[in-house]
Protein backbone atom coordinates (compact mmCIF):
# COMPACT_ATOMS: atom_id res chain seq x y z
CA UNK A 1 0.00 0.00 0.00
CA UNK A 2 1.08 3.60 -0.91
CA UNK A 3 0.17 5.94 1.82
CA UNK A 4 -0.95 9.44 0.47
CA UNK A 5 -0.49 7.99 -2.85
CA UNK A 6 -0.92 11.55 -4.90
CA UNK A 7 0.08 11.27 -8.45
CA UNK A 8 1.60 8.30 -8.09
CA UNK A 9 5.48 9.70 -8.32
CA UNK A 10 6.62 6.87 -5.88
CA UNK A 11 4.63 3.97 -6.68
CA UNK A 12 5.72 4.53 -10.22
CA UNK A 13 9.10 3.82 -9.10
CA UNK A 14 8.09 0.87 -6.87
CA UNK A 15 5.72 -0.86 -9.50
CA UNK A 16 8.02 -2.90 -11.58
CA UNK A 17 9.32 -4.29 -7.91
CA UNK A 18 5.95 -5.79 -7.27
CA UNK A 19 2.92 -7.73 -7.75
CA UNK A 20 0.50 -5.45 -6.84
CA UNK A 21 -0.54 -1.70 -5.44
CA UNK A 22 -3.08 -0.36 -3.59
CA UNK A 23 -3.06 3.35 -3.55
CA UNK A 24 -4.85 5.33 -0.70
CA UNK A 25 -5.03 9.00 -0.64
CA UNK A 26 -8.20 11.26 0.27
CA UNK A 27 -7.93 13.32 -2.87
CA UNK A 28 -10.62 13.28 -5.61
CA UNK A 29 -7.97 15.14 -7.55
CA UNK A 30 -4.81 13.45 -6.77
CA UNK A 31 -6.86 10.31 -7.54
CA UNK A 32 -7.88 11.05 -10.74
CA UNK A 33 -4.48 12.28 -12.24
CA UNK A 34 -3.12 8.71 -10.65
CA UNK A 35 -5.86 6.85 -12.89
CA UNK A 36 -5.03 8.68 -16.14
CA UNK A 37 -1.80 7.19 -15.96
CA UNK A 38 -2.71 3.56 -14.97
CA UNK A 39 -1.39 2.02 -18.26
CA UNK A 40 2.15 3.49 -17.32
CA UNK A 41 2.09 1.73 -13.89
CA UNK A 42 4.07 -1.49 -14.22
CA UNK A 43 1.51 -3.62 -11.74
CA UNK A 44 -1.48 -4.19 -10.61
CA UNK A 45 -3.00 -1.10 -9.25
CA UNK A 46 -6.27 -0.97 -6.93
CA UNK A 47 -6.77 3.12 -6.05
CA UNK A 48 -8.93 3.93 -3.28
CA UNK A 49 -10.10 7.53 -1.71
CA UNK A 50 -10.17 7.24 1.89
CA UNK A 51 -9.11 9.00 4.79
CA UNK A 52 -6.65 6.08 6.50
CA UNK A 53 -7.22 7.99 9.58
CA UNK A 54 -11.22 7.25 10.06
CA UNK A 55 -11.38 4.65 7.91
CA UNK A 56 -9.74 1.01 7.22
CA UNK A 57 -9.56 -1.85 4.92
CA UNK A 58 -9.98 -5.28 4.94
CA UNK A 59 -6.96 -6.11 3.87
CA UNK A 60 -3.62 -6.71 5.00
CA UNK A 61 -0.76 -5.98 3.34
CA UNK A 62 3.04 -6.72 2.75
CA UNK A 63 4.54 -3.56 2.71
CA UNK A 64 3.49 -0.20 3.25
CA UNK A 65 5.22 2.72 1.60
CA UNK A 66 4.77 6.32 2.17
CA UNK A 67 6.28 9.67 1.01
CA UNK A 68 5.77 12.91 2.25
CA UNK A 69 2.27 12.21 3.80
CA UNK A 70 3.03 12.25 7.59
CA UNK A 71 3.22 15.18 8.09
CA UNK A 72 -0.30 16.24 6.92
CA UNK A 73 -1.66 13.52 9.83
CA UNK A 74 -1.87 14.80 13.29
CA UNK A 75 -2.33 11.37 15.43
CA UNK A 76 1.53 9.62 14.78
CA UNK A 77 0.53 7.26 17.00
CA UNK A 78 -2.83 6.33 15.62
CA UNK A 79 -0.96 6.19 12.25
CA UNK A 80 1.33 4.08 13.25
CA UNK A 81 -0.78 1.75 14.97
CA UNK A 82 -3.09 1.56 11.70
CA UNK A 83 -0.05 0.96 10.04
CA UNK A 84 0.74 -2.36 12.14
CA UNK A 85 -2.50 -3.45 11.83
CA UNK A 86 -2.73 -3.28 8.03
CA UNK A 87 0.12 -5.38 7.87
CA UNK A 88 1.30 -9.27 7.44
CA UNK A 89 3.11 -10.49 9.95
CA UNK A 90 7.37 -9.58 8.84
CA UNK A 91 5.61 -6.50 6.65
CA UNK A 92 7.72 -4.19 6.00
CA UNK A 93 7.22 -0.01 6.14
CA UNK A 94 9.08 2.52 4.16
CA UNK A 95 8.10 5.85 5.44
CA UNK A 96 9.51 8.98 4.24
CA UNK A 97 9.27 12.42 5.44
CA UNK A 98 10.91 16.21 6.01
CA UNK A 99 13.20 16.77 9.06
CA UNK A 100 12.11 19.47 10.88
CA UNK A 101 12.07 22.68 9.46
CA UNK A 102 10.65 26.20 10.22
CA UNK A 103 7.89 26.00 8.53
CA UNK A 104 8.72 27.48 5.35
CA UNK A 105 8.89 24.30 3.17
CA UNK A 106 4.74 24.80 2.38
CA UNK A 107 3.81 28.08 0.67
CA UNK A 108 0.63 27.62 2.77
CA UNK A 109 -0.30 25.61 5.46
CA UNK A 110 -3.44 24.37 4.94
CA UNK A 111 -3.88 20.59 6.08
CA UNK A 112 -0.15 20.57 7.52
CA UNK A 113 0.09 19.39 11.09
CA UNK A 114 3.72 19.04 11.58
CA UNK A 115 6.61 21.56 10.26
CA UNK A 116 8.95 17.97 10.17
CA UNK A 117 9.97 15.76 12.53
CA UNK A 118 12.54 15.05 15.16
CA UNK A 119 14.39 12.00 13.71
CA UNK A 120 14.50 9.82 16.73
CA UNK A 121 10.89 11.08 17.97
CA UNK A 122 9.69 9.87 14.75
CA UNK A 123 11.84 6.44 15.58
CA UNK A 124 10.70 5.93 19.11
CA UNK A 125 6.98 6.08 18.31
CA UNK A 126 7.35 3.49 15.46
CA UNK A 127 8.96 1.00 18.38
CA UNK A 128 6.37 1.96 20.76
CA UNK A 129 4.41 0.61 17.97
CA UNK A 130 5.99 -2.67 18.09
CA UNK A 131 7.64 -2.40 14.68
CA UNK A 132 11.33 -3.58 15.14
CA UNK A 133 14.25 -3.45 12.70
CA UNK A 134 14.21 0.31 12.59
CA UNK A 135 16.38 1.94 10.57
CA UNK A 136 16.28 6.18 10.23
CA UNK A 137 18.51 7.37 7.16
CA UNK A 138 18.54 10.49 4.43
CA UNK A 139 17.06 9.75 1.73
CA UNK A 140 17.17 13.31 -0.37
CA UNK A 141 18.04 17.19 0.36
CA UNK A 142 15.27 18.71 -1.82
CA UNK A 143 16.10 21.83 -2.85
CA UNK A 144 14.01 25.44 -2.97
CA UNK A 145 13.94 28.72 -3.32
CA UNK A 146 13.35 28.36 0.38
CA UNK A 147 15.66 26.59 1.48
CA UNK A 148 16.83 23.20 1.49
CA UNK A 149 14.85 20.26 3.14
CA UNK A 150 16.41 17.00 4.59
CA UNK A 151 14.22 13.80 3.87
CA UNK A 152 14.27 10.83 5.98
CA UNK A 153 13.76 7.13 5.23
CA UNK A 154 12.40 5.21 8.28
CA UNK A 155 12.53 1.47 7.96
CA UNK A 156 10.93 -1.18 9.77
CA UNK A 157 9.57 -4.18 9.96
CA UNK A 158 6.04 -5.84 11.75
C1 LIG B 1 2.47 15.94 -0.27
S1 LIG B 1 1.39 14.79 -1.03
C2 LIG B 1 2.51 13.43 -1.36
C3 LIG B 1 2.10 12.65 -2.57
C4 LIG B 1 3.06 11.54 -3.00
N1 LIG B 1 3.28 10.57 -1.94
C5 LIG B 1 4.37 12.12 -3.50
O1 LIG B 1 5.39 12.00 -2.80
O2 LIG B 1 4.35 12.67 -4.61
C6 LIG B 1 0.43 14.19 0.35
C7 LIG B 1 -0.75 13.33 -0.07
O3 LIG B 1 -1.36 12.77 1.09
C8 LIG B 1 -2.77 12.78 0.91
N2 LIG B 1 -3.39 12.69 2.25
C9 LIG B 1 -3.32 13.63 3.23
N3 LIG B 1 -4.01 13.21 4.31
C10 LIG B 1 -4.52 11.97 4.01
C11 LIG B 1 -5.33 11.04 4.71
N4 LIG B 1 -5.76 11.29 5.96
N5 LIG B 1 -5.65 9.86 4.11
C12 LIG B 1 -5.22 9.60 2.84
N6 LIG B 1 -4.45 10.47 2.13
C13 LIG B 1 -4.11 11.64 2.69
C14 LIG B 1 -3.03 14.07 0.15
O4 LIG B 1 -4.26 14.06 -0.53
C15 LIG B 1 -1.83 14.12 -0.80
O5 LIG B 1 -2.11 13.50 -2.03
Amino acid sequence: MDFGSGTGLLLSQIATHVGEITAVDISASMNGVLQSKMNAIDCKLQILELDLTKETLNTKFDSIISSMTIHHIENLQEIFKKFYSLLNDNGTIAIADLDKEDGSFHTEDTGVFHYGFDRNEFLSIAENTGFRHLKIQTASIMDKPTGNYPVFLLTGEK
